[in-house]
């Protein structure tokens, strides 16, 4: 099953249903990108920080081989990291990015956050990670539209199709509105029903963007890194709610909440190591849920964030 695309506003589709590349293990990934392409996955979410761009391009370089898809018919995203923010860092780093995947341009490249850090050489230590030689956060001076023009240039010479940001607040994203030649095209957030960001969602795509969701399963992706408040939270896909609508529709609860996000607009990007549970996550299109059942998920909201640096020990209170 193919997903369903979203216009950007730079004129391109991006696939409403993605890979995300987080935590996939470097000796899996490339047969990981290869089984997902065979089953009908277009849009892999990268990142310098996953560490593992190289084998997701032998993936990607053996599904074209074999004539399972054409490049052109993928939709490649990559984000920056937060050392790499000093205008000058962009274009190098995003060049190194490209050719560990492989490949001459990303369909997108975000900003993966926005804290400017202290640049670190892709020959000392690649992926950088959050802390410097020190051990310690060592912070940048570079302001973000800074960050912003050099990501433009890397539109106006062909090395990104479309840009984006992600971990943004509405406060940042209007400052960037208000200087940008090249506007947004993605903002990323993590969006599950324990933190809808209502707010936040509605006002990016008031301006055009589109949203697209992380850790749409709430707590799940956050066990296996021991963040405390994922631990707490207990499970999202039994919770009545979710379970309920799962009945009702004959579907997982998994597919009831991407459905619920991709209703409403966003695009989801799910990470799945197993191939049934990789199928059913494309399967979140084509089928709806009524109006008040939508409003019943939202209000499961009590602002859980899991993906925060803080919570990972590290003093980076952007949220
Ligand atoms: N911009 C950012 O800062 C940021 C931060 C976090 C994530 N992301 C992106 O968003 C992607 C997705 O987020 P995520 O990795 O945090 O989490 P996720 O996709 O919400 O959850 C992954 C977890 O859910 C399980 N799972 C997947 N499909 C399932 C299904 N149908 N039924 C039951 N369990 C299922 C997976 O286990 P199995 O593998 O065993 O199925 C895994 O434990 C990432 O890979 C990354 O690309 C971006």
């Amino acid at each position: 099953m193919a997903s369903p695309t979203i216009k950007l506003n730079s004129g391109y589709d991006m696939p409403q249903v993605g890979f995300g590349l987080w935590k996939v293990n470097n000796d899996t990934c490339a047969d990981q990108i290869y089984h997902a392409i065979k089953a009908g996955y277009r849009l892999f979410d990268g990142a310098c920080d996953y560490g593992n761009e190289v084998e997701a391009g032998k993936g990607i370089a053996r599904a074209i081989t074999d004539g399972l898809v054409t490049r052109s018919e993928l939709f490649i995203v990559s984000k920056l990291w937060n050392t790499f923010h000093e205008g000058p860092r962009v274009g190098p780093i995003c060049q190194k990015q490209l050719s560990d995947w492989g490949i001459d341009y990303f369909d997108l490249y975000i900003v993966h956050f926005p804290v400017a850090l202290k640049y670190v050489d892709p020959e000392t230590r690649y992926p950088p990670g959050w802390s410097g030689e020190s051990g310690q956060i060592e912070f940048s001076n570079a302001p973000i539209q800074e960050t912003w023009t050099a990501m433009e240039k890397l539109v106006d010479g062909g090395l990104a199709r479309s840009i984006g940001v992600s971990n943004f607040s509405a406060q940042l994203l209007m400052d960037v509105l208000r200087y940008a030649r090249i506007r947004p095209a993605t903002l990323q957030i993590e969006h599950h029903p324990y933190l809808v960001q209502g707010r936040l969602v509605e006002y990016a795509q008031r301006e055009g963007l589109v949203v697209t969701a992380y850790s749409s399963f709430g707590p799940l992706s956050f066990l296996e890194l021991d963040v405390k408040q994922a631990v707490a939270a207990g499970p999202l896909f039994e919770h009545p709610v979710v379970k309920s609508l799962a009945a009702k529709y004959a579907k997982t609860p998994a597919q009831v909440l991407l459905r619920w996000a991709t209703q409403r607009g966003l695009a989801v990007i799910p990470k799945s190591n197993d191939p049934t549970r990789l199928r059913q996550n494309l399967e979140v299109t084509g089928w709806d849920l009524e109006q008040g059942e939508i409003g019943e998920i939202a209000a499961l909201d009590c602002g859980l964030r899991f993906n925060d640096p803080i919570g990972y020990g590290m003093y980076v209170p952007i949220f």
